[in-house]
């Protein structure tokens, strides 16, 4: 399986306004869209960006998120995770987790429309990494 594009890097906020503020103040950048909901996931998502990658940032969706307790560790917010592509979304989960990587849930539609599952930081040098189907052209 070959390690495919950076499609972003997720960053989570506890407020997506004041981070959007930030990028605009800093380096003019405005949002791909307004912020949507990703229920599924517990997360409200926002894109921006860059010429050859995107910064998503990410922000709790209700008391049970999984970014709660990311922010309880990190009250200023932080990088969360990267997201590289992958040609076929089954073929990688099940090549990960026959190399011992322990894949954390079924694919599910994430914030591009595709399936993505995620790698626990633990079996990925500490950094949780969500693998992502590719967008098909
Ligand atoms: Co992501």
């Amino acid at each position: 399986m070959p390690l495919g594009r950076l499609n972003h890097i997720g960053i989570a906020t506890p407020s997506i306004e004041r981070s959007l503020e930030l990028y605009r103040t800093m380096f003019g950048a405005e949002p791909h869209g307004p912020p949507f909901d990703l229920q599924a996931q517990g997360v409200r998502v926002c894109l921006v960006d860059m010429p050859n990658s995107q910064i998503e940032l990410i922000e709790p969706l209700g008391s049970d998120s999984p970014v709660v307790r990311f922010l309880e560790k990190n009250p200023a917010g932080g990088q969360h995770h990267v997201c590289f592509e992958v040609p076929e979304i089954h073929a990688a989960r099940a090549e990960l987790g026959a190399k011992g990587a322990r894949v954390l849930g079924e694919p599910r539609i994430g914030a591009h429309g595709t399936p993505v599952f995620f790698v626990h930081p633990k079996d990925m040098g500490g950094v949780l990494v969500e693998i992502m189907e590719s967008p098909r052209a």
